[in-house]
């Protein structure tokens, strides 16, 4: 054969092999195999799991090529790609507990610890603290912001056995940042980023620094915001697992992260991102953090961004800690002047201060092209309305419309007076000078626009103002939660609202590619930003309380938490849960609801798992019935901190009860007394309603029941507060009751 002849061959097979595969490979899917705890010391789980895989695809090469990743550092499961009844056939393997297709979530996207009351100088924890590693699942990290300065840090501490990866634009951890690792598992999903633990997004890098940032003065986002940012637990470590690309975080990778920061030795696990909501062996997110609490690690969730609407929370695991986002007590507010002297006060971050008094001001309608109108509407600015010649070197009034300053950019303008309905709890970071005004005061601009040849206006930066605080932002996700309807959701909130915080230099500060702003801080909004602020609290509560199991963590966080300011909508009471968290208030709870991994295990035998799955969620060789476990009692089954009942349809009456038993860890000797704070149509009682401790670590038991009539009229929320005082403490639990209206 000539040598041509050779590579025409060579093609051809390669071509058939290509096909064959390829188009196999083109109809499987990426599915995620759950098998529960990890096996006894000593059995190969890749071995395993290449047998379970040939027994339910046939064929020995196949198989081997489907396999994407084996978890088996922290708890047993593999990735690999799988055609829908081979998925099937694997799931009726008695060693599987779920199979899942690999799905995508997303993000969720400083004053505030001074805000919060956390003293900036150090405590006598400083010690305990400086040994706690904050692990963050998110995009990434940027090294060069000096949030991550090591100055002053010694080696990790010694159970760290996590790794720094070095690769593009990162060259490495310190003695702050003590690991970084990325997860890029399916090669399917792959864009064109590099692979990195770097920061190219910004997000990481700010919810890792607002959980540990060392405190870095004068921060700000070009003069706005300015002050020291810090993270809650500024002497504690970052171990960063990036596991966020510019399409999305995948379950593959967020399990993979999961399976080796657990092994790596991290204290805490900070998880600002979320997606579909998913029963819980069957989202990575659940499944990752019911192995970190079997090994004492908390898991702090964002709640999610798809508020004000109801029944959008997300992370709703029991064993999570689920954070939803307040505002604090300074807003930021830019100023608008107009020719005739009047001005107003518009959200945004505008970082530009104007180089001149006044500059040419017209609206979308005088600025509009002949025929712009096949476009869209001109009083909003839509793209392709306006006239470049009426647009270029004047700030342009757009009613009603969002995001219209890269249109303004585009046609060289200088500005945008953007305006709102109803309420806006934040700011946007803007490409040009622009800022968002009330409706009414949008009319007053377009009046004066309108009553003159010679409009004139200006922009100035954008500036803080005192605000009355904490309320619950209007994105943040809402309750009821539909996984456990009798467990209240969000747990917790925290700031989420224009936070400052480290950033990356790789993005613009808006994102925007024809922004030419890179800054190492950026101010943000989001439950993505409240997430580490609870997750540095528990932080603070684990340096004092070493001992403490992620439930008494939780526990004291919700108990003390501050509880939320509800303005006329009191819808807002669904995305509150226990209130704002109170770091310094949480270290001397009182008293706390503690849970134990069994407890668990007897609530998921409540909620219909059998004993297979339980056997292997405990792991071992034992087989274990729900029957070993002390049986979940009342409404809810779990000693949780907060009580929730959602009524099955609009006429239901009211009738709950729940079982509580909570551990003295305040002084030795104590007696508590229960008060109730209960609206007109709910009564609670509480048996007994005195609670007599004759010593630390004494535990003592209580019933709540919880009865009233349906609920009349247009009233979904009745909400009350169970509060057990000592001389000292106040421990705090609300019950929330639930109406559907259909
Ligand atoms: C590093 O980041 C810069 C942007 O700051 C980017 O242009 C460059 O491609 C990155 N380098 C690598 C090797 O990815
Ligand atoms: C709109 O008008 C401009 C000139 O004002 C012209 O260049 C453009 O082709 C017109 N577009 C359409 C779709 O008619
Ligand atoms: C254009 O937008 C304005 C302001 O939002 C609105 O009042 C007007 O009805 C819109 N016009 C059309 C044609 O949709
Ligand atoms: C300003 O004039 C435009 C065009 O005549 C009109 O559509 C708009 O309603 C006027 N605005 C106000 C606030 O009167
Ligand atoms: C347990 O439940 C799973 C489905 O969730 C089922 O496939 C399995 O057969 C059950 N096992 C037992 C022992 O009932
Ligand atoms: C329900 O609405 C009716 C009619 O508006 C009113 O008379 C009644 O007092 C309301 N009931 C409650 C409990 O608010």
């Amino acid at each position: 054969m000539s040598k041509s002849i050779l590579v025409i061959f060579f093609i051809y097979i390669y071509f058939i092999v290509g096909l064959v595969y390829g188009q196999d490979d083109h109809e499987r899917k990426t599915y995620i195999v759950y098998l529960g705890e990890l096996p006894e010391a000593g059995t190969s789980v890749v071995d395993s799991h290449h047998k379970l895989l040939l027994a339910a695809i046939g064929d020995e090469k196949i198989a081997r090529e489907s396999k994407i990743h084996s978890y088996g550092k922290s708890f047993n499961g593999f990735a690999a790609r799988l055609l829908p009844h081979e998925a099937k056939k694997l799931l009726d393997e008695k060693s599987v507990i779920s199979v899942f297709p690999n799905q995508r979530r997303n993000l969720h996207t400083t004053r505030s610890w001074d805000y919060l009351g956390l003293p900036l100088k150090l405590g006598m924890n400083s010690l305990v603290e400086s040994n706690l590693i904050v692990g963050v699942l998110d995009t990434g990290i940027w090294m060069d912001c000096p949030s991550f300065n090591d100055k002053g840090f010694g080696p990790p501490p010694a159970k760290w056995k996590g790794k720094c990866v070095k690769a593009a634009n990162f060259s490495g951890c310190n003695n702050k940042v003590v690991g970084a690792k990325y997860f890029r598992l399916d090669s399917h999903n792959d864009g064109d980023e590099a692979l990195t633990p770097a920061d190219e997004d910004g997000h990481g890098s700010h919810t890792s620094s607002t959980a540990a940032g060392v405190a870095v003065k004068g921060a700000s986002l070009y003069g706005v915001g300015e002050g020291t940012a810090r993270g809650g637990a500024a002497l504690s470590r970052i171990a960063m697992y990036k596991v966020c690309w510019l399409n999305g975080c995948f379950d593959v990778d967020i399990l993979a992260a999961f399976d080796e920061a657990i092994a790596d030795g991290v204290d805490l696990i900070s998880v600002s991102l979320g997606g579909p909501t998913n029963e819980y062996f069957a989202d990575p997110i659940a499944i990752g953090s019911f192995h970190a609490l079997k090994k004492g690690i908390l898991t702090s969730c964002s709640a999610g961004n798809d508020g004000p609407y109801t029944s959008s929370v997300s992370n709703v695991a029991p064993w999570i800690l689920t954070v939803g986002a307040n505002s604090i007590d300074r807003q930021f507010t830019t100023m608008v002047k107009l020719g005739n002297g009047q001005t107003f006060y518009g959200k945004s971050i505008n970082t530009f201060s104007p180089k001149k008094a006044m500059y040419p001001l017209t609206d979308g309608t005088h600025a509009a092209s002949a025929n712009g109108s096949i476009y869209g509407n001109a009083s909003n600015c839509d793209d392709g309305t306006l006239a470049k010649n009426k647009v270029k070197g004047r700030i342009v009034y757009c009613e009603g419309s969002y995001d219209q300053e890269s249109t303004i950019e585009e046609l060289e303008g200088l500005g945008t007076i953007m305006t709102y309905e109803g309420e806006m709890d934040f700011s946007y970071l803007t490409l040009v000078p622009a800022t968002y005004v009330a409706q009414k005061d949008g009319d007053k601009v377009d009046r004066y626009i309108n009553s003159t040849k010679d409009a004139q206006g200006v922009i100035y930066r954008t500036t803080r103002v005192k605000a009355p605080a904490p309320f619950l932002a209007s994105f943040s996700s809402r309750g009821p939660q539909t996984i456990d309807t009798n467990i209240l959701k969000p747990d917790i909130t925290a700031p989420g609202i224009d936070i400052l915080a480290a950033y990356s230099q790789i993005p613009s500060v808006s994102g925007d590619s024809a922004d030419k702003r890179h800054a190492v801080f950026n101010i943000m909004s989001g439950t993505s930003m409240a997430c580490p602020h609870a997750a540095a609290a528990a932080a603070y509560v684990k340096s004092f309380h070493t001992d403490w199991s992620p439930a008494a963590i939780k526990s004291a966080l919700m108990t003390t938490a501050t509880p939320l300011i509800v303005k006329g909508r009191e819808a807002d009471l669904l995305g509150a849960g226990a209130g704002q968290i109170n770091p310094v208030k949480a270290v001397h709870p009182g008293l706390i609801y503690d849970l134990s991994t069994n407890s668990y295990i007897s609530f998921l035998c409540k909620e219909g798992y059998n004993s297979s799955d339980l056997s292997l969620l405990i792991g071992g060789k034992k087989k274990y019935k729900c029957s070993d476990f002390k049986p979940a009692q009342g409404t809810d089954g779990l000693n949780y901190p907060t009580m929730h009942i959602q009524l099955n349809n609009p006429q239901s009456r009211i009738s709950g009860v729940f079982y509580r038993t909570v551990t003295n860890v305040g002084y030795g000797k104590t007696v508590y007394k229960v008060k109730i704070n209960s609206p007109k149509g709910l009564s609670v009682k509480v048996s007994p309603d005195t609670l007599a401790f004759t010593k630390l670590h004494q535990q003592l038991s209580f019933k709540v029941e919880v009865k009233g009539g349906a609920m009349q009229n247009d009233t979904q929320i009745l909400s009350a507060l169970l509060e057990w005082s000592d001389s000292k403490h106040s421990v705090k639990s609300h019950i929330l009751i639930y109406r559907p209206l259909i």
